[in-house]
């Protein structure tokens, strides 16, 4: 019930932000928030509700996301890239998909997943979620590329340190 009651208010906060991203660039495209800002603060939301510090962006964390993001410009794959960080990747077809909408997708796993086990609901996946709120990571980048070909759009965040270690909470 409790964990269900924080799963609501997260995801309300959640969508009342990503509400107020559309609308302010609907309005106005100078005022709406940067990338960087639609990649981070949903993200840090999500943190808080659970008491974790915000993630910090990183220039070299970035740099990596879009060197990768920019490896898969061309097909589009949902592959990870095997690097030094934890790694959150998404794919959506179509060329519209934003950096909200992404971060909104891997949070949704919260609903799946149970702190006091440290478990997943079977057939789920809960994975991204713990990534987002995993305590000992503190920086993050992300990229956005839409493919070439209309295959879509990619998007990839890295974390640093990475988390999601077998056996371990989350927090
Ligand atoms: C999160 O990490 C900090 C710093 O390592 C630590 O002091 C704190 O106890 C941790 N919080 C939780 C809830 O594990």
């Amino acid at each position: 019930m409790c964990t269900l009651f924080h799963a609501t208010i997260s995801i309300t906060l959640l969508v009342l932000l990503l509400l107020s991203s559309t609308s302010n660039a609907a309005i106005n495209p100078q005022s709406s928030l940067s990338l960087v800002n639609q990649f981070l603060a949903p993200q840090n939301v999500v943190r808080k509700a659970v008491g974790m510090k915000p993630l910090i962006w990183d220039e070299k964390v970035a740099n990596y996301a879009k060197w990768y993001a920019n490896q898969r410009r061309f097909d589009c794959d949902l592959r990870h890239s095997n690097g030094p960080y934890g790694e959150n990747i998404f794919w959506g077809s179509g060329d519209e998909w934003t950096p909200a909408q992404a971060v909104l997708e891997w949070v949704l796993e919260k609903k799946w997943y149970s702190y006091g086990s440290n478990s997943c609901q079977g057939g789920e996946q809960c994975g991204h979620y713990t990534q987002v709120v995993w305590n000992n990571t503190e920086r993050v980048g992300c990229a956005r590329v839409v493919c070439s070909g209309g295959k879509g759009v990619f998007m990839t965040c890295n974390y640093d340190p990475p988390g999601n270690y077998v056996g371990q909470k989350p927090y």
